[in-house]
């Protein structure tokens, strides 16, 4: 079993994983609009990570007994300058998971709640690869460019992604 404030905080975190599911999913909106299918197809496979990463929560939860509560998910933004801009939000959107994650995981300590901890490290880990396929991405726009045959040949690149 779990504490309540143990439960509630993984509850939360069930509504930050949909929420970077919706966020990346608008963001694929927004470059499938823009025809850029590779990064759309790239920005939708994310989208169902973060919800699997929702699930795994979810099944933990009541692998320790503990009840699911879900809130309503906030919108996400639907409008980026480019994708750049896209590039450079996502990073600064896993950094913010990464606290998250880090503050459950100092919880679980409080609490000695070692199992929780335990469950925990995948996400830990898990943080320091979503940081660098976001830092990959920026680099290579960086390096390349973000117009011309340079983006057409990194949108397909980034289509890929399965
Ligand atoms: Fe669920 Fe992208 O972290």
């Amino acid at each position: 079993m779990i504490s309540k404030k143990m439960l509630d905080a993984l509850n939360k975190q069930i509504n930050a994983e949909m929420y970077s599911s919706y966020l990346y999913q608008s963001m694929s909106a927004w470059l499938s609009w823009k025809n850029l299918n590779g990064f759309a197809k790239w920005f939708a496979v994310q989208a169902r990570e973060e919800t699997k990463h929702a699930m795994k929560f979810y099944d933990y939860i009541y692998d320790q007994l503990g009840r699911v509560t879900l809130a309503a998910i906030d919108a996400p933004p639907a409008d980026f300058a480019s994708v750049k801009n896209i590039a450079a939000k996502q990073l600064e959107h896993e950094k913010k998971v990464t606290g998250m994650i880090n503050n459950l995981v100092k919880l679980a300590r409080e609490e000695k709640d070692y199992a929780t901890e335990i469950f925990l490290q995948w996400f830990v880990t898990e943080q320091v690869e979503e940081e660098k396929n976001a830092e990959e991405i920026i680099l290579k726009l960086e390096m390349l460019g973000d117009k011309g045959q340079a983006l057409y040949l990194l949108d397909k690149e980034m289509g890929k992604r399965e």
